[in-house]
């Protein structure tokens, strides 16, 4: 599924939907360079788990922060791995123990949501809704895209939404 998002507001807003349809174990990886909103979407997701707004990010969020909501949120951003030419991203997220969000205990019972996910891709577990961000002249092109079918019902309500909102 791709659609056009034409204000920052919108991609939050498409994030808030997956957010409120969003269940334990759900592992969503986002793509795209710089600058395409991201991070602006997983402020909506945020808001669609019910964290409150008061929460503020902490100044020393590296690659991953934890955010209480109707689920747990866990927010990775591997951005800063990569340029490190010495180990492959992989490796160095092994070594910071991020298996343990996505394939462990803390992963089933929350939301992982991983900005530049495509460097660790291979490792994900399959049943991953992953959506990639591009520029369009002054929007944003967003390609949703989910193999398996448990995650597929979240796309289901994201649908509902474009439906019922005219984007
Ligand atoms: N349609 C849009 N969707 C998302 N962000 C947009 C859009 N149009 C403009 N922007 C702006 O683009 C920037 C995206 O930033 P961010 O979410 O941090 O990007 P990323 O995390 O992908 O590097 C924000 O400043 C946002 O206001
Ligand atoms: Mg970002």
């Amino acid at each position: 599924m791709t659609l056009i998002s034409r204000s920052t507001k919108e991609t939050a807003s498409l994030g808030e939907t997956l957010g409120r349809a969003a269940v334990a174990g759900d592992v969503i990886g986002l793509t795209g360079p710089l600058g395409t909103g991201k991070s602006v979407f997983v402020r909506g997701l945020a808001k669609g788990l019910q964290v409150p707004d008061s929460y503020i990010p902490s100044p020393t969020f590296t690659f991953m922060q934890a955010y209480t909501g109707r689920l747990p949120l866990y927010h990775i951003d591997l951005y800063r791995f990569s340029e490190n030419t010495q180990q492959t991203v992989i490796e160095q997220i092994a070594s910071i123990g991020i298996g343990d969000y996505l394939f462990g205990e803390m992963g089933l019972h929350g939301v992982c949501a991983i900005e530049w996910a495509d460097l660790i891709e291979e490792i994900l577990p399959s049943p991953r809704l992953m959506i990639q961000m591009d520029i369009q002249e002054d929007n944003r092109r967003i390609t949703f895209c989910a193999k398996e079918e448990g995650i597929r019902l979240r796309l289901q309500s994201l649908r509902q939404y474009l439906g019922d909102v005219a984007l």
